[in-house]
């Protein structure tokens, strides 16, 4: 492990342009992308796989003690399998998506997918996107972004992938749950992107992180 290594905290809500402004930071910057969504995605969808209710918190962990969740990178980007099992565009589904939040809820979860997010810290230096990377994952990170966007503007842009996503009760279950729910994190600058273009927010986060004293 290098202890020179740091990360980058990428926080904000579903659809708010966070996961496309830390690829574009990760390849300016010459970091590792992780994406920890996906995480929390394929605890959902091993859900489905498995049969069990996602509501069902005891039986979700008697789920995860039986398999094998391994968390890697290819080409610079965060992977993720289920007992060798690389869920793939099913990551993405709608049944997915109605989950998701019910699963990241469970504190004992998150206390495994943190551990395995705090390990990726040994490989080198990270730009990590989540909900709570900046005030659980990495508090002490001086380099914390918080991307917001209004929430018609997040609809907006659901809609223009040709997605259906339950974003607003996704948003509304993420910051109400006890354990780590979204929030600004203390020190975490905020962009709201609603009225800007995606190299706009990359410029305004590249700007960010030098106020926070990165030298890129
Ligand atoms: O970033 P995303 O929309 O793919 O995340 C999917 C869900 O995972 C999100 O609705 C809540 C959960 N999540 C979380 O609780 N903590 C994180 N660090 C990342 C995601």
């Amino acid at each position: 492990s290098d202890s020179s290594n740091f990360a980058v905290a990428i926080d904000g809500p579903a659809a708010s342009g966070k996961s496309t402004v830390a690829r574009r930071l990760a390849e300016r910057l010459g970091l590792i992308m992780i994406n920890t969504g996906a995480m929390y995605r394929a605890i959902a969808w091993a859900t489905i796989e498995n049969e069990v209710d996602a509501a069902d918190s005891a039986a979700v962990l008697a789920m995860l003690d039986k398999l094998e969740v391994t968390c890697g990178v290819k080409d610079g980007t965060s992977t993720i399998l289920i007992d060798g099992t690389d869920p793939g565009d099913a990551l993405r589904e709608d049944a997915v998506n109605s989950r998701v939040s019910t699963v990241a809820a469970i504190p004992e979860v998150r206390h495994l997918l943190v551990e395995k997010q705090r390990e990726y810290l040994k490989l080198g230096s990270l730009v990590m996107e989540g909900r709570d990377i900046g005030s659980v994952v990495f508090p002490d990170t001086p380099y914390k972004i918080y991307i917001d966007a209004s929430e018609e503007v997040r609809l907006a842009r659901r809609s223009a992938e040709g997605l259906t996503d339950v974003v607003s009760k996704r948003d509304e279950e993420d910051s109400k749950r006890k354990t780590s729910p979204l929030v600004v994190a203390e020190g975490a600058t905020v962009i709201d992107s609603s009225e800007m273009d995606i190299d706009e927010v990359v410029e305004a986060a590249l700007a960010t992180l030098r106020t926070q004293g990165m030298n890129d």
